[in-house]
């Protein structure tokens, strides 16, 4: 039987609560692969549900969503995936931060030869997230003008080059300074420090008055009523995170107010809950990739006994671009 070292926590808090551990590992059952991770994504949702936040998850737990590595075996039943094959994924359950696991074999994708491990496991659950909200929660026109939160993160970089590819006046958010050459590096037209009261202001600024058709904020708590400032009448506010913390709660009286918006609160895995869906999504990914409009950004990487340092990077607002850890 194979054996797996892989991250546990046994209690929720701070990135001290991950430890090491090796587990022996079923063989791949009807319908399963066993899949060697060469790299592993770290995605914000990690910390949130190693604190414990939104749904708990039932202790003890893995944690990770995304990872890419090599078939080494596949169960009985699965067809098109051999020992050997390139595969990368998302929304296989919680347990990626390990070397090796076993998942649903509808889940794996084929990663394009051009692509590095690490920049696979650095694009497909931040790119998957960026494929469906510029293409399925608003389809972003050329001309219009969008909003992009965190715009030096890991999503970020990938929204703000994506929009600008579609035709876009990007306008990012960064909290500090000094993310704000790489936000216009990666497309943005415009950037504005969003820690510094009257942001708003500046961002209407730099757009010589117009206001964006619709505003992307995964930073919730601190940003989302301002967000509202910045979205133009009828214009559609995209709440798909929370790093500093829940979103408040939106009376609908004051979508009214601030012109009629539309808000949402969409998440990356109903969107590719289907397996057919996740294809075709992956497919339009890698595309926009090979297009050149979206190209992969490994701030960092950590061994993957590290994680506790890359964590503690992530939560101190440190990472430009993605975060990935090696077994
Ligand atoms: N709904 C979905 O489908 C979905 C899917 C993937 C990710 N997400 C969300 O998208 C966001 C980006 O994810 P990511 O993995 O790419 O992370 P990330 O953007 O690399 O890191 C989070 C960023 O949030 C900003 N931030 C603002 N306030 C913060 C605070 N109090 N503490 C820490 N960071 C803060 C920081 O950028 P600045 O310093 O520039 O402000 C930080 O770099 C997260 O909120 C995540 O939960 C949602």
């Amino acid at each position: 039987m194979a054996t797996a070292r892989v991250v546990r926590v046994r209690a929720f808090g701070g990135p001290e609560v991950m430890e090491m551990a090796t587990e022996e590992l079923a063989p791949p059952g009807a319908g399963q692969a066993q899949v060697r991770h060469a790299a592993i994504g770290i995605n914000f949702i990690d910390i949130s549900q190693r604190k414990g936040g939104g749904y708990p998850l039932p202790l003890p737990t893995g944690l990770g969503h995304e990872a890419a590595g090599v078939v080494e075996a596949v169960g009985p039943g699965v067809e098109g995936l051999r020992p050997g094959d390139r595969v990368a994924y998302i929304n296989a359950g919680i347990g990626a931060y390990a070397d090796r696991r076993v998942v649903a074999a509808d889940r794996l994708v084929p990663v394009p030869d051009t692509l590095s491990d690490e920049d696979a496991a650095a694009l497909i659950f931040k790119g998957m997230t960026a494929q469906y909200l510029l293409r399925k929660t608003h389809r972003v026109a050329p001309g219009e003008v969008v909003f992009v939160h965190a715009a030096a993160g890991g999503v970020g970089l990938i929204l703000s080059a994506w929009a600008k590819a579609l035709g876009a006046v990007v306008v990012g958010g960064v909290g500090s300074e000094g993310k704000r050459a790489s936000a216009l590096a990666a497309g943005c037209d415009h950037v504005v420090v969003t820690t510094a009261a009257g942001w708003p202001e500046r961002m209407l600024a730099a757009t010589g008055g117009r206001k964006a058709r619709v505003v992307y904020d995964s930073v919730g708590r601190d940003t989302l009523l301002h967000s509202l400032d910045c979205a133009a009448p009828f214009g559609l506010v995209v709440v798909y995170g929370g790093a500093s913390g829940p979103a408040p709660a939106i009376e609908p009286e004051l979508l009214n107010r601030k012109g009629c918006l539309f808000l949402t609160r969409p998440s990356v895995f109903p969107h590719n809950a289907d397996p057919a869906d996740l294809r075709a999504n992956a497919a339009e990914l890698f595309a926009a990739v090979a297009a050149g409009a979206v190209t992969a950004h490994v701030g960092a990487r950590y061994a993957l006994a590290d994680v506790a340092d890359a964590h503690r990077a992530i939560e101190g607002r440190q990472t430009v671009g993605a975060t990935v850890l090696v077994p």
